[in-house]
């Protein structure tokens, strides 16, 4: 930075070369045209970018408590309030059984397009909102396949 001030004549060759680093750089900044694009896309127009870590485990979080647990129930084990009148019932997520039967591909698809969709109640509605958020999905399923690991540490706890 400011390094042309000290420029003299044995420095040319240097500087020439200082400036072609600079001349990159100002070329490297033409691309910002591009990102403020990209940034009014996100602001608005596009759909938004999914979140990723701990914000996209929160997020998936709230929407399950808020759009899945009054069937599946706070603990998965479809005891939710809705959940505990349906006929068939949710099953139980805390089921390892399942839980290794069943390929995370299958789960993805039942959360997007509905049970009806896999042969299951249809009950369990579509969440179309979802098909263009992959990663949002992927949380969904971690959150499932997380209530194995709640009953595996509830069945240490018991056999302790
Ligand atoms: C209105 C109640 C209801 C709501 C709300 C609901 N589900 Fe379901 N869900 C069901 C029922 C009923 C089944 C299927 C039971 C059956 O046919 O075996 C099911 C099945 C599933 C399955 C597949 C289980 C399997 O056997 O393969 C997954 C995964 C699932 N739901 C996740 C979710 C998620 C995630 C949400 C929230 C975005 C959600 N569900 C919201 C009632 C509901």
């Amino acid at each position: 930075m400011g390094g042309a001030a000290v420029m003299s004549t044995e420095d040319v060759p240097k500087a020439r070369c200082r400036e072609d680093v600079l001349g990159d750089r100002s070329s490297r900044g033409w691309r910002w045209p591009g990102w403020s694009i990209v940034l009014a896309l996100w602001a608005g127009c596009a759909p938004e970018p999914e979140l990723t870590g701990e914000p996209l485990r929160a997020q998936a979080q709230a929407l399950w408590q808020s759009r899945c647990a009054n069937c599946h129930g706070v603990t998965g084990r479809g005891d939710g309030a809705t959940g505990r009148s349906l006929d068939p019932r949710p099953r139980d997520f805390q089921d390892a059984a399942w839980q290794t039967r069943v390929d995370d591909a299958r789960l993805r698809r039942v959360i997007v397009e509905g049970g009806a969709a896999l042969g299951l109640s249809a009950e369990m509605a579509a969440n179309v909102d979802l098909a263009d958020r992959p990663a949002m999905v992927g949380a969904l399923v971690e959150i499932v396949r997380g209530f194995a690991d709640q009953a595996r540490d509830r069945g240490m706890r018991e056999t302790k």
